[in-house]
């Protein structure tokens, strides 16, 4: 594995900084391997993101989309995950439909998890499911996905998808193995509310089952924190467990 922590001075250069290793690894991914698949993030701090990729000159014929979790709403919810991306991407680039794979959310969370797990089985074939890049964030409980502290979904080491819980809300959630084994994990962390959990998470010797985003540590891919200078204000470059990357 190799780890990369970059602190950005702002959001607007943490986009812009992940808009260009995303595209690099697409670009990357269809050069290797003829086709890319990308698991999304959910939340606020990808969108402007996702907007800037909706822009770019991609082989959108070979890039597959992916979830890497979904709130347990419909995809016209103002809370869908799904619908967040195609408002600001995948609406407005020449990606084709069937190329996009939302995690359905029609039936009840088990059997919606299975069906993806399903979905992710029919893209990857007899090979191992190994994203081509996964975007994640992390919130300041330290969850990243639907991997939240101290529940179920984080002993769900036997399957791709699981099904998540937020408090009293259920979740469909990629398992910590599946992100792990990903080619590239890129973290897009803004904001000082999420420094305490970083620290955790970075330095601390804590209970990764209280701060899940501690679990990712992908075995053989390439992971990079991008953190805007609020949120990365103490970690500690010497003290971070992963290798600072210069500017
Ligand atoms: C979700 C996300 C979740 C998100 C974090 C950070 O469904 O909400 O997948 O893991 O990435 O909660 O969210 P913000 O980017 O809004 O801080």
């Amino acid at each position: 594995m190799t780890k990369f922590l970059e602190i950005l001075d702002d959001k607007s250069e943490l986009v812009k900084r992940a808009l260009k290793l995303s595209v690099g690894r697409i670009e990357e991914a269809i050069a290797k391997r003829g086709r890319c698949s990308i698991a999304l993030a959910g939340g606020s701090t990808p969108k402007p993101l996702y907007e800037k990729l909706a822009s770019q000159n991609l082989d959108w014929e070979k890039v597959f989309i992916f979830w890497g979790d979904e709130r347990y709403v419909p995809a016209d919810h103002p809370d869908s995950n799904e619908k967040m991306a195609r408002e600001a991407w995948l609406n407005n680039c020449a990606i084709p439909a069937k190329n996009i794979l939302p995690i359905p959310t029609g039936t009840e969370p088990a059997t919606d998890a299975a069906t993806y797990e399903q979905t992710l089985k029919a893209y990857f074939g007899d090979k191992p499911a190994q994203f081509d890049l996964i975007l994640l964030g992390m919130g300041d409980d330290g969850h990243t996905a639907s991997l939240f502290p101290q529940t179920a979904a984080l002993d769900a080491g036997d399957r791709l998808v699981t099904v998540g819980q937020k408090d009293q809300d259920p979740r469909i959630t990629l398992t910590i193995p599946v992100i792990n084994a990903a080619h590239n994990i890129i973290f897009l962390v803004a904001g000082a509310n999420k420094q305490p959990a970083l620290q955790k998470v970075f330095h601390e010797d804590c209970d990764p089952k209280d701060y899940p985003s501690k679990f990712i540590q992908p075995k053989d891919g390439r992971l990079w924190w991008l953190l805007d200078a609020e949120a990365g204000a103490k970690l500690s470059p010497d003290g971070a467990i992963y290798a600072m990357k210069s500017k």
